[in-house]
């Protein structure tokens, strides 16, 4: 008998046109938030260098930006805060005349369309760079829960009457999502939604984000809120605890490192899942493109679609203006 040449699974892969009608996964366009970092001044647009790329806009600088994610079709953006004054506690997250509060008013004017997120924390306000309010705890310092939910309600009241769609609590707080729940309804905010940064571990792959917001913590690090990297199970009791407290959307933080916990999520809850691809993230990949040590385009696409096939419904990331610009294409 002649040796037949064996094809099995792929007779499917033979050309273009097969590989296209049997994909399982895509990723588009309408997956995608784009971080915005916003300053308070005048005149600024400064490049942050582990960025590339990526910007830190006042807000007079910030209508080329945003005319160029509404022309790609981008549906949301993210939104960070850098103040002109920290203090103790991150008072100028409740005024309602603050950086974040005057660019959630500034983008949802001119860009009605576009949905605006923000990303709920202390860290880039507080002159200590932790998330939350600090107290003594015997011979150390710590972040206070529940003194920070007080404050962390109010920075989010302050964000709605601004005008936010949504809201993002990245603290990491016990209870954050509950308390900001509770606080909108009472307040008459009923429709607006909460996405948990649900499953956030204390990576460091943070570092290029902390230097572009300079929310490195002055003293001691974040491991007594954020997630040990190492667990896996834990990240299904934060995310039940979100879930239980009313988010609308949970979040895996970062992505690429953490694909089992978005695939746990992705089976467990039936609420969207996004996950957050960090600056680390970003950097990496741009630093090893700009070497022509690889492809950087390529490894971008490679990188999101693992995010959206491990289950992600939703894909937080720098590189949203370059994945439309190719999708778009
Ligand atoms: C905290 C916050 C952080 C990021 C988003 N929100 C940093 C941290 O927890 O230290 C990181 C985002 C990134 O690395 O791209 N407000």
């Amino acid at each position: 008998m002649s040796k037949t040449n064996i094809l099995r699974t792929r007779r499917l892969r033979a050309s273009e046109g097969i590989r296209r009608l049997v994909r399982e996964t895509k990723l588009c366009v309408d997956d995608l938030v784009y971080p915005l970092f916003i300053e308070e001044g005048e005149g600024i647009e400064s490049e942050i260098e582990a960025m590339p790329g990526i910007k830190r806009f006042s807000l007079d600088r910030l209508s080329g930006e945003l005319d160029e994610v509404h022309a790609l079709k981008i549906p949301a953006v993210l939104l960070f805060g850098i103040p002109s004054q920290k203090d103790a506690s991150g008072s100028q997250t409740w005024d309602d005349d603050g950086i974040m509060q005057r660019a959630i008013t500034f983008v949802k004017k001119n860009y009605p369309d576009l949905y605006v997120i923000t990303d709920v924390c202390f860290c880039e306000y507080t002159d200590h760079g932790h998330c939350g309010v600090i107290v003594k705890n015997g011979d150390r310092h710590d972040v206070d829960n529940d003194a920070t939910l007080d404050n962390l309600v109010k920075q989010t009241l302050s964000h709605a009457r601004a005008g936010v769609d949504m809201v993002a609590p990245s603290g990491m707080m016990d209870g954050a999502v509950g308390a900001m729940r509770e606080g909108l309804d009472a307040a008459g905010f009923s429709q607006l939604p909460i996405m948990g940064y649900s499953v956030k571990y204390a990576s460091a792959f943070y570092g290029p984000f902390r230097e572009a917001v300079d929310s490195t913590p002055s003293f001691g690090d974040r491991r007594t809120y954020q997630m040990d990297p190492a667990n896996r199970r834990e990240g299904q009791i934060e995310a039940e605890y979100d879930d239980a407290e009313g988010a609308d959307i949970l979040m895996v933080k970062p992505a690429l490192s953490y694909l089992d916990i978005v695939s746990d999520l992705r089976a467990n809850f039936d609420k969207p899942i996004a996950c957050y691809n960090v600056s680390g993230e970003y950097s990496m990949i741009k630093a090893a493109a700009a070497n022509g040590w690889i492809d950087g385009d390529r490894v971008m696409m490679e990188s999101l679609l693992s995010m959206k096939r491990a289950g992600a419904d939703i894909i937080i990331t720098y590189f949203a203006k370059d994945v439309a610009k190719l999708l778009n294409s």
